[in-house]
């Protein structure tokens, strides 16, 4: 692991300096200063980490590189201040959302503008890097929206099954993420099979992730997850924990989480008696080593690369986030 806390130590620095950096190109926009707001609440910086790490498993990192990094992470920024109001979430990384200390139209705007944004950034790449950087940037936004869709469109449905989650948490999580490792790969100057296998190795560590997140909506230490807790039961999310239970426990017991999916509001209570199910059941143990394996996929994705700085850090990347309590 040395290398990956080493490496996006020195990285993470950076990526702050340029999100700083990127509010100029906003001018006197009245929306610059809540840009700034969302850009200072924090994050673990993951999707430009694994464009950096992902270059520097090809070849080297380079200014390119960098510009693509930060706008991935602007666009990941951008979904979450849209995603909160979609998921009617107050706090994130611990502080007060966009849209609860702005207003709703004013998050919808400030969203919108990051994208514009993200675009300033990618546009300062190289003209012979452009072209594809930017297609495989569309097609990433074009996935996290039809992934959002079909979260919510699951919410709302009765009908639900455990390949439609996959579906759409490859949509909504690993498109962004896959964006990012190809990203890296091309702005690195990677042939295409290796440009393929790190956009692999992000869609695998990407599930992973969105599993993760579902159980540490009840598991995770709440202080630093930064997310109310219970909020996927609350806005019935059809989470990974929810289809697991659904396919593997006894009636009763899929009762006590149906029920809790059924009430317009659900007391703490309710919540608890959920995560119990969950705990009790192994729905917890199941969604654990599920994320293993995904991980385990990206981890057989980095396998045919030579050995490097870049490919360590992203060997250490997709072990510290299977660790994560937030
Ligand atoms: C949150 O992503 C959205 C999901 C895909 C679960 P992160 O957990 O990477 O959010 P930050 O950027 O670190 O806050
Ligand atoms: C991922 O889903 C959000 C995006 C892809 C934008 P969630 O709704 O679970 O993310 P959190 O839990 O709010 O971070
Ligand atoms: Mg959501
Ligand atoms: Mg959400
Ligand atoms: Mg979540």
């Amino acid at each position: 692991m040395r290398n990956f806390t080493e490496l996006s130590e020195k990285y993470r620095i950076n990526i702050e300096e340029r999100l700083t950096e990127s509010l100029q190109l906003l001018g006197g926009s009245p929306l610059r200063e809540s840009i700034g707001y969302v850009f200072s609440m924090g994050g673990k910086r993951v999707r430009p980490l694994l464009t950096i790490f992902a270059a520097e498993a090809v070849g080297e990192s380079n200014k390119d590189v960098i510009n693509g990094a930060v706008a991935i992470e602007i666009l990941h920024n951008f979904t979450l201040v849209h995603d909160d109001i979609m998921d009617n979430a107050d706090t994130r990384r611990g502080k007060t959302t966009v849209h609860i200390k702005s207003g709703v139209n004013t998050a919808i705007l400030v969203g919108d503008q990051m994208m514009a944004l993200a675009y300033d950034c990618l546009e300062k790449c190289s003209g012979d890097h452009l072209r594809e950087a930017l297609r495989i940037f569309n097609e990433g936004v074009k996935e996290v929206c039809d992934g959002q869709a079909l979260d919510e469109s699951l919410s709302k449905s009765a009908a639900s099954s455990m390949p439609g989650y996959v579906d759409m948490i490859s949509k909504k999580t690993g498109a962004l993420l896959m964006a990012a490792g190809k990203l890296g790969a091309v702005l690195g100057g990677g042939p295409e099979d290796e440009v393929e296998l790190l956009g692999s190795f992000g869609m695998n560590i990407g599930i992973a992730f969105q599993i993760l997140d579902d159980m540490l909506d009840l598991e995770g230490d709440a202080e630093r997850f930064g997310k109310p807790r219970g909020l996927d039961i609350m806005e019935k999310k059809k989470n990974y924990l929810y289809l697991k239970a659904l396919e593997s426990l006894d009636e009763t017991k899929v009762g006590v989480v149906k029920a809790a999916y059924q009430k317009m509001t659900v007391t703490e209570t309710e919540v608890a008696a959920v995560r119990d199910v969950y705990r009790n059941g192994g729905i917890v143990d199941s969604a654990q080593r599920e994320v293993s394996e995904y991980t385990a996929r990206a981890l057989a994705n980095l396998e045919t690369f030579k050995e490097s700085d870049g490919k360590d850090a992203l060997i250490g990347l997709a072990k510290s986030l299977v660790q994560r309590k937030f």
